[in-house]
């Protein structure tokens, strides 16, 4: 429950990123060794990713807050347990580690989920071209190979997650191989930063072209995973929202940079100094339009909030969601507080309104239920945001614990329910 209308104040410091996390942790299966990968947040999703490597036979675990520790040795199973990769669709990213590690792999084929139906044909599509003979069988892909050859890979899309599953997969690859079209995202080149520790050797993550020159072996190593930017992103919009004042700590300023122009262009004063944002608003926000994008460009990952914040704007706004076909689960709910908005294809016409009102609403994705919050908080009365442990709390660490140390009021009203078989991350 939120109580909205409270000016948020004070300062507040970003956890480690769960998107590059969960492909870190799935690295390590290429590895021999213990490896310990500090700044990793505290999130259910991480418990899950956790769970996968112990069921391939892997030593993994929070030593301490933050830091987690995987031996892996010689014997690794093969098959992943259809639940887990129901609950979360990242724990697909072990296809590639495994398949280089061991020669094969079977892992259940993902399914759809709220923001879109999500296939893995890219994923597939580049460990064919490495040499695998990639089967379905009953709901399962079945991927093997003797030895996996370098090649040139042309993505069709510049998918995140194929791009980790190729990169991970062709360092222990005979030969070159070039990643053509790459996802550009910070958490790829963490991911490559953190395998190259290990003795990997890639180039140009970060760029358009991923060069990996195959090795012999990988050893463990240690890591300490990047800010999350979206949390960060989020909790400027909190400050925009409830037009407060916050230093937001532990932040790669180049990684929001997309974010901070949109909040800039809106009239929000963004200062930054070193890895730390300062966010103060003080009136209503402009109208502006965005567009969601592969990095650089706008995060999908943060369009429900900024549609959050368009909501209470002056003016309309054209929100165009240019990665996911159906990530727009937010804006009924949005709706339901008084948000003037309409659907048109793949864009939502958001024509600002003087106040929301608080009610009960239904957070079904992970950022949706972040922008509810958001809405919450620049909300007049009282929001009840339902399954905050099914996706709010999957993917931000301590989020509501982080916005009442700024002065949200917000309440938990039941303990955390079954984790169950949703998924968006
Ligand atoms: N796509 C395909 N085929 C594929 C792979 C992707 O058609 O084989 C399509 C997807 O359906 C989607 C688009 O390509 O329309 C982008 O998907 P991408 O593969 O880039 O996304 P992802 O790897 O599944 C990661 C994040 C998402 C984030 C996206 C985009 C993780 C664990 N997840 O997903 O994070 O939205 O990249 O930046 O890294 C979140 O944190 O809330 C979240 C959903």
């Amino acid at each position: 429950m939120v109580k909205g209308g409270r000016r948020l104040e004070g300062e507040v410091t970003v956890s480690g990123s769960k998107n590059s996390s969960l492909p870190i942790l799935a690295a390590t299966i290429l590895t021999q060794g213990l490896n310990t990968i500090t700044s990793v947040p505290d999130l259910l999703d991480i418990q899950t990713m956790l769970r996968m490597l112990r069921s391939l036979n892997i030593r993994a675990e929070y030593s301490q807050p933050h830091t987690v520790r995987v031996w892996v040795n010689h014997y690794i199973k093969h098959v992943a347990p259809y639940e887990l990769v129901t609950k979360m669709r990242a724990s697909f990213f072990i296809i590639g580690p495994l398949l280089a590690k061991t020669g094969f792999a079977k892992i259940p084929l993902p399914g759809g989920c709220a923001i879109g139906s999500r296939p893995v044909d890219i994923h597939l599509k580049g460990l064919q071209a490495l040499g695998a003979d990639v089967e379905l069988e009953h709901g399962f892909v079945k991927v093997q190979a003797r030895k996996l050859k370098g090649d040139r890979i042309l993505l069709d899309f510049p998918s995140v997650g194929a791009t980790e599953t190729i990169m991970m997969a062709a360092t222990l690859a005979e030969g070159e191989t070039l990643i053509e079209n790459a996802a550009r995202e910070p958490e790829i080149t963490d991911l490559a930063d953190y395998l190259n520790k290990c003795g990997a050797q890639i180039s140009g993550a970060g760029s358009e072209q991923i060069k990996i020159l195959g090795v012999k072996e990988l050893k463990a190593s240690d890591h300490n995973v990047i800010p999350d930017r979206i949390e960060a992103g989020t909790l400027m919009v909190a400050a925009a929202i409830s037009r407060g004042n916050i230093l937001i700590k532990n932040v790669n300023v180049a990684h929001v940079d997309s974010t901070i122009l949109k909040l800039q262009q809106s009239g929000v004063t963004v200062e930054v100094k070193g890895d730390q944002v300062r966010v103060k608003a003080s009136h209503r926000p402009k109208a502006v339009d965005i567009k969601t994008q592969p990095y650089p460009g706008f995060p999908t990952d943060m369009q429900p909030q900024l549609a959050a914040l368009m909501s209470l704007a002056e003016g309309t706004s054209v929100i165009s969601e240019g990665v996911f076909e159906n990530r727009f689960m937010h804006v009924h709910e949005l709706k339901r507080m008084g948000a003037d908005i309409r659907l048109e294809g793949q864009s939502a016409i958001v024509n600002g309104v003087a106040k929301l009102q608080g009610a009960p609403v239904k957070s079904r994705d992970l950022r949706a239920g972040a922008a509810l919050m958001l809405a919450g908080l620049g909300a007049e009365g009282e929001t009840l945001i339902e399954d905050i442990d099914r996706f709010i709390e999957r993917g931000y660490e301590k989020l509501d614990k982080k916005l009442i140390a700024l002065g949200a009021e917000i309440k938990e009203l039941r303990n955390i329910a079954e984790y169950e078989d949703e998924d968006n991350a």
